[in-house]
C-alpha cells in the first residue's frame, strides 16, 4: 500500500508560498468560539512554518453554508483569535478565486499569515470543481492538508488542489491522528463499543451499517437515538428527526444479529418544550406533542455504564445531548467520566472523535483521560470502518 507523504519538517520553505488546508470549524455562539480546541491544536504548526520564513496561506471550511456567502458562518471570529495570538502580520481575504487571484496573494510577504474566508461560500470547492481547484492551487508553492477531520470529503480545497500543487503533504496534526488511529486498529481488544451520538444524522447512519460488522455493542445516543424510536413507534414530540430513515435502521437491526453485534437506545430520556429550557426525566412512553428530546436519562446512563465496564475498547463519536445548554450535558460528561476512570484504571482502550464531542466533554470539571482523542467525526469513523479517504488518496 502506498505511504502518505508527510510534510519534512527540514524541507525549505523560505519564502514559499504554503497552503495550509485546517480544519477551524469551531463552535461558535453569536460569533463568539465556543470551543478553541481544533484551533489550538493547528497553532504548532502555524507558528513552525512562521519560524521556518514560509508565506502561510490558511483554508478552512465553518459550518455548511451551501455554497453562498452567510455572515453567521464567517471565519472572521478565528481570523481575529489568530490575529491576536501569532506574532505575526495576519490578514483575512474574503475576495473571489477568478483569474486575478494569483495577484492578490502575491504581496504576502515571508512569515506572514492570510486567511481566507470560509472555503464553502464557494459552491464549486463541494464540488471538487476542476477550475475552482486549479485558481487554489495557483496562489501557492506547497499544500499541505493538516486536517484529518475533513479527509473524507472530496472536496476542491482537500481533493482536487493537489492536481495543481508541484508539492502536496499532510500535517503533522493529520500523521498524529492517524498513528493513533491504527495503532488502536492495531491493537484494538475485544469487547468493543462504539457510541455513536450527534446530530448529523445522515452522514453517520450508513457507516453504523458497515460498523456493526466489526464491534460486539453499539450504543446509539444524541438526535441520533430518536430516529430509532421513531422505528420503535414512540413518539418524539417536536425532536429531530430525519425522514425516511426506517429502512436502514431496520438493515442496521439486520446485520447487527448477523454479526451478533447488541444494539442499545436509550430507554428514558431528558425532554424540554425548547433548547433554552430546563429538563425532565421522563420515559420514552410519556413524550408530549411539545416536547423535545435533548439529553439521555438516568437509567440509560446507567444501562451505558454497564456496556462500557464490560468492554475493553470504547469507540465514542458524537454528543449525548444538547451539551450547548449545561442542563442537558449530563449524560455525555457521565459518559465521559466513565470512560476516562475506566482508562485509567482497568486500561481501558478509548478513542474519542469529533468536534462536537470535545466541545462537550471539556466542560467536564474534572481532567479526563483517554487512549486518543482525534478532532475528526465523520473522517475518524470512515477510516475505522476501512475506507480509502479521499483527501489521503491523494497525498500518497
Ligand atoms: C467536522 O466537523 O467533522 C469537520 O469539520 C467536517 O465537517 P463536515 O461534516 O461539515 O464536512
Amino acid at each position: 500500500m502506498d505511504k502518505i507523504k508527510f510534510f519534512p519538517d527540514s524541507l525549505d520553505v523560505q519564502n514559499k508560498k504554503v497552503i495550509l488546508r485546517l480544519d477551524l470549524n469551531v463552535p461558535l455562539k453569536d460569533k463568539i468560539i465556543i470551543d478553541d480546541t481544533r484551533i489550538t491544536l493547528c497553532l504548532p504548526l502555524i507558528k513552525r512554518l512562521i519560524e521556518k520564513k514560509a508565506k502561510i496561506i490558511i483554508i478552512s471550511h465553518l459550518g455548511r453554508p451551501k455554497g453562498e456567502r452567510d455572515p453567521a458562518l464567517s471565519l472572521i471570529p478565528i481570523y481575529k483569535y489568530l490575529k491576536n495570538i501569532l506574532q505575526t502580520n495576519v490578514y483575512f481575504f474574503s475576495g473571489d478565486f477568478d483569474n486575478e487571484v494569483q495577484d492578490k496573494f502575491s504581496q504576502l510577504k515571508k512569515s506572514e499569515v492570510i486567511v481566507v474566508e470560509n472555503i464553502r461560500f464557494f459552491k464549486e470547492e463541494m464540488k471538487d470543481d476542476e477550475n475552482f481547484s486549479k485558481r487554489l492551487g495557483s496562489i501557492g508553492d506547497i499544500y499541505i492538508n493538516d486536517a484529518f477531520s475533513c479527509s473524507h470529503r472530496k472536496q476542491a480545497s482537500i481533493h482536487k488542489i493537489t492536481k495543481f500543487v508541484s508539492k502536496s503533504y499532510a500535517g503533522p496534526l493529520l500523521k498524529k491522528e492517524v498513528d493513533s488511529i491504527n495503532l488502536i486498529i492495531k491493537d484494538k481488544k475485544d469487547p468493543v463499543t462504539c457510541i455513536i451520538g450527534g446530530s448529523k444524522i445522515s452522514t453517520k447512519i450508513n457507516l453504523i451499517i458497515n460498523l456493526v460488522k466489526k464491534i460486539n455493542n453499539l450504543v446509539i445516543v444524541g438526535a441520533m437515538a430518536n430516529n430509532f424510536f421513531v422505528y420503535k413507534n414512540f413518539s418524539v414530540g417536536k425532536s429531530l428527526i430525519e425522514n425516511n430513515t426506517k429502512e436502514i435502521i431496520k438493515k442496521i437491526y439486520h446485520e447487527a444479529s448477523k454479526y451478533k453485534c447488541e444494539i442499545l437506545i436509550p430507554e428514558d430520556c431528558i425532554v424540554a418544550t425548547n433548547f433554552e429550557g430546563k429538563g425532565k426525566n421522563k420515559d420514552l412512553t410519556q413524550i408530549l406533542e411539545n416536547e423535545l428530546i435533548l439529553d439521555i436519562g438516568f437509567k440509560t446512563i446507567k444501562k451505558i455504564k454497564q456496556t462500557i465496564d464490560k468492554s475493553k475498547t470504547v469507540l465514542w463519536n458524537g454528543p449525548a445531548g444538547y451539551f450547548e445548554n449545561e442542563n442537558f450535558l449530563n449524560g455525555t460528561i457521565s459518559i465521559a467520566e466513565f470512560i476516562s476512570n475506566n482508562t485509567k484504571k482497568k486500561s481501558l482502550i478509548s478513542v474519542l472523535g469529533g468536534g462536537d464531542t470535545l466541545a462537550a466533554i471539556n466542560k467536564s470539571k474534572n481532567k479526563l483521560s483517554f487512549s486518543h482523542l482525534s478532532t475528526a467525526g465523520g473522517a475518524f469513523l470512515e477510516y475505522l470502518e476501512g475506507k480509502d479517504l479521499p483527501g489521503l488518496s491523494v497525498l500518497k
